[in-house]
């Protein structure tokens, strides 16, 4: 498959960074959002993020300025028309992402792969209102999308094997390393890291060692290049508990129930770095 134009749903963190991850890898997108306020936050993003890269010498100023062109911004959805590959980096909510995927599946072509960015909804229900939903798949990058080598393939169980080919295809010519992964809560990465950071908190609360002590065990022991307790507080305590909860409840298993403490923190509105205090202090 020939992919050359991309469309991006949403122009915040993730389709912005996504959108730079495609331009610079030489194609054109056009970045879909609700306001112009949206695109050109989502576009001085981009612009920033070159900067910095060409300030380490990752890349060219003629490339960068190429990698800027090839980006333009637009709140008609009738702009992904002509889009080969389709990705929906909106807001996280089940609602908002149905009324999305049905509205960009009236204008896509036929042939478009279509694809959400999302970090927990079910890759089945949300390719359910594609009109093709073999079509469909979970393309799942990770913050900040220029520097993070993965992405997630997620199946749905409409997803076919060509689309996972070219999906996977797609994700090389960005230069990302593409895993094929079933669609289930948390998929794979979020399934194995958060219940880890849990059980970090559990650790914690029991007092087996010092929050620094348990973070540099896994530092030091496993060869994380960050603790988990310290990573917390970068995700955010109440992002955490979110994903903990939507397991808990997904898979009805009492394996996955969160830390007391977890909950504890999240009360207090100790939230990790946004809020100045989590398992460490920041605002000193
Ligand atoms: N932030 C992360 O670390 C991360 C990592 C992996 C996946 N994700 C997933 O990526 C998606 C986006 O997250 P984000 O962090 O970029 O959020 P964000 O809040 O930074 O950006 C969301 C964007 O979607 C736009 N939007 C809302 N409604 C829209 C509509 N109807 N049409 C077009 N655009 C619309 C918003 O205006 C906003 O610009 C979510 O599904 C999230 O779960 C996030």
């Amino acid at each position: 498959m020939d992919i050359q134009r991309i469309g991006v749903i949403g122009a915040g963190t993730m389709g912005n960074g996504i959108a730079q991850a495609c331009a610079v890898a030489g194609l054109d997108v056009v970045m879909v959002d609700v306001g112009q306020a949206q695109i050109d936050r989502g576009v001085a993003a981009i612009d920033g993020s070159l900067e910095r890269l060409q300030k380490k010498d990752r890349i060219s100023g003629d490339a960068r300025a190429a990698a800027l062109r090839r980006v333009r911004g637009s709140t008609d959805y009738g702009e992904l028309g002509g889009a080969d590959v389709v990705i929906e980096a909106a807001t996280e909510s089940l609602d908002l992402k149905l009324r999305i995927l049905w509205q960009a599946d009236g204008v896509i072509g036929k042939d478009a792969i279509f694809a959400s960015n999302t970090s927990s909804i079910s890759i089945t229900a949300l390719a359910a209102v594609a009109s093709r939903p073999e079509r469909f798949l979970g393309m799942h990058f990770f913050n900040p999308v220029p520097m993070m080598t993965l992405v997630e393939l997620i199946r749905g169980l409409q997803t076919s094997d060509e689309t996972v080919a070219a999906a996977t295809a797609f994700a090389k010519a960005l230069g990302k390393t593409p895993i094929v992964v079933k669609n289930s809560p948390g998929f794979v990465v979020n399934r194995i890291l958060c219940p880890m950071i849990n059980e970090a908190v559990f650790a914690l609360q029991e007092n087996l060692a010092s929050a620094e002590d348990i973070d540099n065990g896994m530092k030091l022991g496993c060869n994380h290049p960050i603790g988990p307790l310290a990573l917390a507080d970068m995700i955010g305590l109440d992002v955490l508990l979110a994903v903990m909860n939507v397991f808990y409840a997904d898979f009805n298993d009492p394996k996955y129930r969160p830390a007391p403490l977890l909950k504890e923190m999240v009360a207090a509105g100790y939230l990790g770095r946004k809020a100045k205090r989590g398992f460490y202090r920041y605002d000193k």
